[in-house]
């Protein structure tokens, strides 16, 4: 579902990806991991079209996102491709519905029907009386799975996450990550998790180690 080849990319001298090559499945939950530097969030940010590498190949759902016009791409992104980062990322002046209900406004849902969407996925989060929270007003783990909602509202064919659970205690890290694997289970998502977490990579159907840009 995802094939990537022979991905290079560097920044100026430094070359940080050298050669990846890499296929997922539908429904694979893959966890990256590797230390600090190793360029885990560089083919992150390459695979989720937020990036380009200097060579090689990104493949999703048949489509080859190295080849599309920067137009076309955030349109495939906003349809295909799901973020959750560290730091959830979301408005801070807008609440938790409004939040998730935007990427499907962006991909031209109607207003009514979006917002349908939204509470039904917040419903299936277990954040329905959240909804009208704004971010300030959440949890840590409440944000993150408000976070997961947004990811997940247009269905997308992979969620990437960064670091996920990196500023979340025990508890909530545990919750988000059961919630992956619950995601999995019931809708058949695909996911890519970048990780510290040894015990979420342990959980995780395949790791990927990476080291120097390279993956080991
Ligand atoms: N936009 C950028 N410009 C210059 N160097 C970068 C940029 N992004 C990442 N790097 C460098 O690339 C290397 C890999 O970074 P990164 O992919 O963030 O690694 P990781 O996520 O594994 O910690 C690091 O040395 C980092 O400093
Ligand atoms: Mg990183």
């Amino acid at each position: 579902m995802i094939e990537i080849e022979g991905i290079t990319k560097s920044f100026g001298q430094l070359q940080v990806l050298k050669g990846i090559d890499l296929n997922i499945d539908k429904g694979e939950v893959v966890s990256i991991v590797g230390p600090s530097g190793a360029g885990k969030t560089t083919l992150l940010q390459i695979i989720g079209t937020l990036d380009r590498a200097d060579s090689g190949r990104v493949i999703i759902n048949g489509t080859d996102v190295s080849r599309m016009k920067e137009k076309e791409l955030s349109a495939f992104r906003n349809r295909e491709i799901g973020f959750v980062f560290q730091f959830h990322q979301l408005l801070p002046e807008f609440t938790a519905l409004e939040n998730v209900t935007i990427p499907a406004l962006i991909k031209g849902v109607s207003a009514a029907e979006a917002r349908k969407q939204a509470l039904e996925m917040l419903k299936f989060l277990g954040l329905s009386d959240r909804a009208s929270h704004k971010p300030a007003e959440l949890s840590g783990g409440e944000k993150q799975r408000v976070a997961v909602a947004r990811a997940l509202i247009n269905n997308p064919a992979v969620v990437l996450a960064d670091e996920p659970s990196g500023s979340l205690d025990t508890k909530n890290k545990e919750e988000l990550h059961n919630l992956f694997f619950e995601l999995r289970d019931k809708l058949g998502q695909t996911f890519v998790i970048v990780t510290h977490d040894e015990g979420l990579a342990g959980q995780t159907d395949r790791t990927i180690h990476m080291l120097d840009g390279r993956i080991v």
